[in-house]
């Protein structure tokens, strides 16, 4: 799944992963739980999180390969928000890991601003909401486990503003670089699809679900 900060990534990964019965592979996910957890790794990441710059390739590309060696991972996974740089999609070229689908979710960054501004998110498990377009059953609750939710620190707007720019420079980028393969119908990277994200989320999973089965 690429696209802007945003842009309902995360929010879309949780319908496909539930209906292919596939993990998710959400890299920001990952880095926040090392953040929370105090490892080596979250206290190497954390300023780079918060000002919205990206973690080192290397760092990242470590992790990611040591995440899909894992057995519940056997029969195929979901990145979400991963690769985000080139040298990144390279570097899964390179270790043979097939991907089928890429998805590309676009969205405007006015929109981007409201939602990331009113997204709430249960820390543990990375569910989230919107206070207004996908409120929880009790607010500020988490709908399974009745926890309370939060708000990411690099959800402020002049940070946000920031993750758009590294968006454009650093992971737009990748759009040409999978359409490539996708039209040179070498099997490699076969299918790419680009899917409106504005508007209701049930709609945007519906047509996101079309391109999976088609
Ligand atoms: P990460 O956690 O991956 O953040 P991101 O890509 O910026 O994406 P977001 O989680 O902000 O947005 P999303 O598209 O998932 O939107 P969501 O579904 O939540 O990365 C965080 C940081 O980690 C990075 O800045 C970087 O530092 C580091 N990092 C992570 N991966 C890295 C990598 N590969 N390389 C280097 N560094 C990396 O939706 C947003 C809100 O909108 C929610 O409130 C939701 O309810 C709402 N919403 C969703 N869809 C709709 C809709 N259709 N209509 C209205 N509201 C909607």
């Amino acid at each position: 799944m690429l696209g802007p900060p945003g842009a309902g990534k995360g929010t879309q990964a949780r319908y496909i992963v539930d209906y292919f019965g596939i993990p998710q592979i959400s890299t920001g996910d990952m880095l926040r739980t090392a953040v929370k957890a105090g490892t080596d790794l979250g206290l190497r990441v954390q300023d780079i999180m918060t000002s919205g710059g990206l973690v080192s390739d290397q760092i990242i590309v470590e992790l990611v390969k040591e995440r899909i060696a894992l057995p519940d991972c056997v029969n195929g996974f979901l990145f979400d928000g991963f690769p985000r740089t080139i040298p990144q999609a390279r570097a899964m070229l390179e270790a043979g890991v097939d991907i089928q689908y890429v998805i590309e979710i676009s969205v405007n960054d006015d929109e981007v601003v409201t939602r990331l501004g009113g997204r709430r998110v249960h820390e543990r498990s990375g569910r989230n909401y919107h206070v207004i377009y996908n409120p929880p059953k009790i607010e500020g609750l988490d709908d399974e486990t009745g926890e309370r939710l939060i708000q990411r620190e690099d959800d402020r707007e002049d940070t946000v503003r920031n993750r758009l720019k590294v968006y454009r420079q650093q992971t737009k980028p990748l759009v040409a670089f999978y359409k490539g393969f996708a039209s040179e119908g070498s099997g490699i990277v076969p299918c790419f699809a680009s899917v409106d994200g504005s508007g209701n989320l049930d709609f945007i999973q519906c047509k996101i679900r079309e391109v999976l089965l088609r």
